[in-house]
């Protein structure tokens, strides 16, 4: 096939989230801290949380093999795996595991480390493989355990952030392409803002020669400053976005925003002129998911028939790095989404 004549398009998704469930009452017997107070600054009612036998390929898997029955593909046929996440059960990647489990001998597989922006990052590295030909068939999960990187103590933080995953997969589709624009960003000036730092300690091993040896720590936030980067950023790359794919915003269907912050929802919206019911919103039942949580609200969507065959979806990620993305796609014709 011409390379050039490769398109892209989503053909399946999936969502998986643990059974265990922790609302805002029962988060304020942990910390000084009350439904009234999250709900209202964050929009955020419960979230789920995996087990200590839970692991993130586990429900990696879960969320993988719905996608892969809606694209009535087999594992065997997948040619890639992508593993967006940031808390991968093995520091050396996860998504080999990934590929074992759920059978897929033939693919190659990797993990991909964006934080928040993970699935979005994620989404534009495997339209590349597709478009130049490379593969075919790509199986994209986007899953964190974050509740185990979280200070259960630190009131600003654990009240935001959930477990979960969502998975796509991603085909060749002929000569038309569902990846209308996208726009991707990184400013490590502000890495500060957001982190899961490792620190350590200097350790001697002779005299003259030391290494490092510690261990990451939880989660540390600057709040206010990740809020007014992602109201500031992710308006503008949507505009950039929307411009290289030649469209208006009230041509978009759907905006599928990051599930970080519901004020966060709100004002990317005004700003760009979305009304309410075009904007997707699952933060009351799962909080934070990082990589996790457009790939779930996306599939949510799918599976209640809200988001239907042709489309146009504005996705953008933003989060630790800091880093943002806006990726458009359509789903016209013979494809699911
Ligand atoms: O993937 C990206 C992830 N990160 C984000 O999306 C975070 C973006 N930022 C935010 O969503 C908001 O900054 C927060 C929801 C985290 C915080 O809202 P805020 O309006 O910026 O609150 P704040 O940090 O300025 O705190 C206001 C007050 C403080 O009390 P004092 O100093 O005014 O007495 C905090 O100690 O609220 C207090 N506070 C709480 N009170 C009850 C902070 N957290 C809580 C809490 N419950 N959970």
């Amino acid at each position: 096939m011409n390379q050039s004549s490769v398109g892209v398009a989503i053909t399946g998704s999936g969502s998986a989230t643990p059974k265990v469930t922790l609302d805002n009452q029962g988060l304020s017997k942990i910390v000084e801290t009350s439904d009234e107070w999250i709900s209202s600054r964050t929009g955020i009612k419960t979230r789920c949380l995996a087990s200590p036998t839970e692991s993130v390929t586990d429900m990696g898997a879960a969320a993988a093999r719905e996608a892969i029955a809606m694209a009535e593909i087999t594992p065997a046929e997948l040619d890639l795996i992508i593993l967006a996440t940031s808390t991968a059960d093995d520091l050396f990647g996860s998504a080999s595991l990934l590929q074992e489990v759920l059978g897929a001998s033939k693919a190659v597989a990797f993990d991909l480390t964006a934080a928040c922006s993970g699935f979005i990052f994620g989404l534009v590295t495997a339209a590349q493989f597709i478009r130049t030909g490379t593969y075919q068939n790509i199986l994209l999960v986007g899953a964190d355990i974050l509740s185990r990187w979280v200070d259960w103590s630190d009131r600003r933080t654990c009240v935001l952030f959930g477990d979960g995953a969502g998975a796509v997969v991603m085909q060749a589709h002929g000569p038309s392409d569902r990846l209308l624009g996208f726009e991707l960003r990184s400013d490590g000036s502000q890495n500060d803002c957001l982190q899961l730092a490792y620190q350590s300690e200097a350790k001697e091993l002779i005299p003259g020669v030391s290494v490092s040896k510690g261990t990451y720590q939880p989660i540390t936030m600057n709040g206010k400053e990740v809020y007014r980067f992602a109201v500031q950023r992710v308006p503008e790359v949507l505009s950039k976005a929307l411009f290289k794919a030649n469209m208006r915003t009230d041509e978009v269907d759907w905006l599928l925003l990051h599930q970080a912050n519901q004020r966060i929802l709100d004002a990317v919206a005004q700003r760009l002129q979305f009304p309410d019911h075009k904007v997707l919103s699952n933060l009351a039942n799962y909080g934070n998911t990082s990589a996790a949580s457009i790939p779930i609200a996306l599939d949510e969507a799918v599976r209640s028939g809200r988001i239907k065959s042709g489309d146009v979806i504005a996705a953008s990620g933003f989060g630790a790095g800091l880093t943002w993305g806006q990726r458009f796609s359509n789903g016209e014709g013979d494809c699911q989404i």
